[in-house]
């Protein structure tokens, strides 16, 4: 069962839960994957309520969401366990099925073809209205140092050389399963 939330009345759990880690879903081809995010911004442009999600160019992920422009962001909540974040951000779903292999439960998507996840059970769902590939040569300095020191290959889920695409996506619909 799912109960139906007003995303603002939920703006600072999400944030602080974004902070730590928590999961992006998408679906493409009839395959579910997942993969943890720690950025990710929760607002408002164009009269829509938007979450933003930033994709290494690398990830199985961005190849999913780039067929689909849809996605949900799974948050934990009370009793949901912290490591699932950690497990789905080492490992890739071109190599391996996430959900069967941590024992996620999809549980069908309302307004999008990607599901919700039952043990991170606070949903967003989202379309994507804008995509954009984020401009190195409008980055601060700092910023490239920190996050794009170029020493780990896009094959590896550690990658740290590809630049990230913004999927901005309309919030369509959200539930805590
Ligand atoms: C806590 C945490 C946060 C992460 N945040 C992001 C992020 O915001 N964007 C990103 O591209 N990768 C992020 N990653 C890395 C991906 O989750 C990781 O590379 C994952 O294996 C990609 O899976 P995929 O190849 O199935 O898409 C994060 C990893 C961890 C552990």
């Amino acid at each position: 069962m799912k109960k139906i939330i007003n995303v603002l009345d939920y703006a600072e759990p999400i944030l602080k839960s974004v902070r730590k880690g928590v999961l992006l879903t998408t679906v493409a081809d009839g395959r579910v994957n997942t993969m943890a995010i720690s950025w990710g911004m929760l607002g408002i442009e164009w009269g829509r309520l938007l979450f933003s999600t930033f994709v290494r160019t690398g990830r199985f992920t961005r190849e999913l969401l780039d067929k689909n422009g849809e996605f949900t962001v799974n948050i934990p909540m009370r009793g949901s366990d912290p490591a699932l974040v950690g497990k789905c951000g080492i490992c890739s779903g071109r190599e391996v099925d996430k959900f069967e292999q941590f024992g996620l439960t999809a549980e069908p998507g309302e307004k999008v073809a990607v599901p919700g996840i039952r043990e991170y059970p606070l949903a967003l769902e989202c379309r994507v209205v804008c995509r954009q590939e984020q401009d190195r040569a409008a980055m601060h300095a700092a910023v490239i140092r920190e996050c794009y020191p170029e020493n780990v290959g896009s094959e590896n889920w550690g990658a740290n050389h590809d630049i990230h695409i913004a999927y901005i996506g309309e919030i369509v619909n959200a539930y805590i399963i």
